[in-house]
């Protein structure tokens, strides 16, 4: 029996896989990864590896969850080292935790390698920090995709305008008309700051910075599109002042 990594590419560049996860990849038999997994991350994986794209597969647009569980469970009893590479960190909004809990229940050995989440990292490669001593003391990070609601309860937006200063929204782009309506209604300004960020830390992101009362207008006008993290809160403004440090 070998046995399954579960790892975080992190959001995009290169140099922001973790060491233990590069040191996987490099020794990988079998590496079954998804969507968002940037090309430079993938040139890392082993040559001799095994590769499977479970973002997309067979004509599908993707592996159905229990597909993937049970394809990594088939490889895990005949190859040493699977990786199971996901985008970010594997736990956040990732079905990281759904697919270790069935891996245990299988009897498989896992382990989880973290990776640095794009909630945290595209805003910072946009210049906006998600906290700041003048501006803001806590964070939420929030799914945007209410398909979610089909699973566990849809998300109390209520709860979420008034519980921190900062609101980070993971796929929130489709359903933004919905989230401004929903943050709104439950009080939020409509001139409080808001951006979205578009392939965060790769040499594509793009940004659209506005307020919460007009952003979905200027999406509409630029064509602006998934996958972008959207960051809410007073902390936006900072992005005039640190964008120009940008990293190359
Ligand atoms: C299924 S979630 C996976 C999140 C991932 N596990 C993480 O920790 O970043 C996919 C969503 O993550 C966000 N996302 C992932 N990579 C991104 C990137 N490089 N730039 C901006 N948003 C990204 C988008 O909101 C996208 O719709």
């Amino acid at each position: 029996m070998g046995k399954v990594y579960l790892v975080g590419a992190g959001p995009g560049d290169p140099g922001l896989m973790t060491l233990k996860g590069k040191g996987l990849l490099e020794c990988a038999d079998v590496v079954i990864y998804d969507a968002l997994v940037s090309p430079a991350i993938l040139a890392m994986i082993n040559p001799q590896a095994e590769q499977i794209n479970a973002g997309k597969r067979m004509g599908r647009h993707s592996l159905l969850q229990e597909e993937t569980t049970h394809l990594l469970i088939e490889k895990a009893q005949d190859r040493a080292i699977v990786v199971r590479l996901k985008g970010g960190d594997p736990f956040i909004f990732g079905r990281g935790g759904e697919e270790m809990v069935d891996l245990v229940k299988a009897g498989i050995s896992v382990e989880v390698v973290p990776g640095i989440t794009s909630g945290i990292a595209a805003p910072a490669y946009a210049g906006i920090p998600l906290t700041h001593r003048l501006h803001s003391s806590s964070v939420t990070f929030v799914t945007g995709h209410e398909s979610a609601g089909k699973y566990r309860p849809q998300v109390n937006w209520q709860a979420i305008a008034h519980g921190s200063e900062t609101i980070v929204i993971y796929m929130g782009i489709h359903n933004l008309p919905y989230i401004v309506e929903q943050l709104s209604t439950a009080g939020l300004s409509l001139e409080t700051p808001i951006a979205l960020v578009r392939w965060g830390t790769r040499p594509e992101q793009e940004e659209l910075i506005g307020e919460l009362g007009t952003i979905v207008e200027q999406v509409e006008k630029t064509g602006f599109e998934a996958p972008a993290i959207a960051v809410i809160g007073q902390v936006v403004n900072m992005h005039s002042i640190l964008s120009e440090c940008r990293p190359v």
